[in-house]
């Protein structure tokens, strides 16, 4: 089977770009590289177009996105122009915009148990001291939402010092987060390379002199990793995972505690990791495109919602709930137009479940069908167990 896969970068001569070229041209397949810049989008009722150097260009069979941070509004709508041409895009524009804002990365990560360092996010006017101490006191590291290649984080030994920096970065608009500063970390993290839920590589990089950052762009050196442990594996392979990603370039800090991830790239460098692994990593990301182009994986509750009244939603089993001990088959799902897409137990989805299947107290039941007959299974009463749930000051107090 002879594909074209088409290259969204820059340039044929960027590293990687140039390594998934060899890749796939030595395969039979046909790899153009389309520069953003020659593509334009053209949107009409019924038929996407995208204009290339001014014509229209014809649908290619896949497209790898090698989107820059500083493109990442136009990158990620071809990548959306190309997914409603029906090309199979290797990472999506909705997981490449989910994973290339850290903050908004990180919100969608917590609630999976993946170690996370502490972040505060607040209004360009609420009050600096209380943020800082929020997450355990100076120093802290403060972050620019999208910066990358470690231009945008900045450490602040004092209160001060933070004071100032997050002054200043108001001043000219900037929305910033602040992150427990992992200073046992400090200087080095793991990358680990995902690709299609498994890992592929991982390097360790060290930061040299006095430099917190541990980006190779800010001079750092990197080791291969051969045995990497499992934790790190796991919560790499999760990220991915869960922000969709088949391709994700996962940065990892050593918590004293175990792994605390900070950030998740959508167009890791390759190259540079192969280079430092010495493995072919181009190989399996062209096996993977290979195996998958036909396949389109969709948001069902996108698009049953298309029809009234129709969604998928979750019936959590809270202390008390009617639910408990019932199984699936006791319920009478069928009779009330609902079918169970899984239960999800202990930080797991199990979806081979049956109709033998008996629910506990803390297993939240994921449904699709008719929203108001979800409705009728919802607990009116009893504590809320969700994560967030019901400590705390009640809003408006
Ligand atoms: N909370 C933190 N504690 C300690 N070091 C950090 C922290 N956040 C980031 N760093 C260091 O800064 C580097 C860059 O941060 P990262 O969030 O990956 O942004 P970038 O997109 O610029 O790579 C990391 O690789 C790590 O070395
Ligand atoms: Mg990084």
């Amino acid at each position: 089977m002879k594909l074209q896969v088409g290259i969204l970068s820059t340039s044929a001569k960027v590293g990687s770009t140039r390594r998934l070229r060899e890749v796939l041209t030595a395969r039979g397949h046909e790899a153009p590289v389309l520069r953003p810049k020659d593509l334009r989008i053209l949107v009409q009722d019924d038929q996407p177009v995208l204009l290339y150097k001014g014509q229209r260009l014809a649908r290619p069979d896949a497209v790898i996105p090698r989107i820059g941070t500083s493109k990442t509004f136009f990158g990620t709508a071809l990548v959306q122009q190309f997914e409603q041409m029906g090309v199979f895009t290797l990472n999506s524009a909705q997981a490449i915009a989910a994973s290339r804002n850290k903050l908004r990365a990180i919100q969608q990560l917590s609630r999976h148990g993946i170690g996370l360092p502490e972040t505060v996010f607040l209004s360009s006017r609420a009050d600096v001291v209380s943020a800082v101490e929020c997450v355990g006191g100076v120093p802290v590291i403060i972050k620019l939402l999208e910066g990358t290649q470690g231009i945008g984080v900045m450490l602040a030994e004092s209160q001060e010092g933070a004071t100032a920096i997050l002054e200043t970065l108001r001043k000219t608009g900037q929305d910033v987060l602040v992150q427990r500063f992992v200073a046992e970390s400090r200087g080095r993290d793991v990358r680990v390379l995902v690709v299609g839920g498994r890992v592929v590589a991982a390097v360790r990089r060290v930061a040299q002199g006095a430099e917190f950052r541990s980006n190779v762009h800010r001079g750092s050196k990197a080791l291969p990793i051969v045995d990497l442990d499992p934790a790190y594996a796991e919560t790499a392979r999760k990220a991915a995972q869960i922000l969709g990603l088949a391709v994700a370039g996962v940065d990892i800090l050593e918590g004293r505690d175990g792994p605390l991830l900070v950030e998740v790239n959508s167009s890791p460098s390759i190259a540079g990791m192969e280079e430092v692994t010495g493995l072919d990593l181009a190989s399996p990301i062209v096996d993977y495109l290979e195996r998958n182009v036909h396949l389109r994986p969709l948001d069902v509750a996108q698009r049953v919602t298309v029809r009234r009244g129709y969604g998928v939603a979750e019936v959590p089993v809270t202390e008390g709930s009617p639910l408990t001990g019932q199984t699936l088959g006791q319920i009478g799902l069928g009779d009330r137009g609902l079918r169970t897409v899984c239960v999800l137990r202990d930080g797991d989805a199990v979806i081979d479940q049956d109709d033998g299947l008996q629910l506990r107290e803390g297993d939240r039941l994921v449904l699709f069908g008719l929203l108001s007959s979800v409705r009728d299974l919802l607990p009116t009463h009893g504590p809320d167990r969700r994560p967030g749930g019901s400590e705390g000051v009640p809003p408006g107090a």
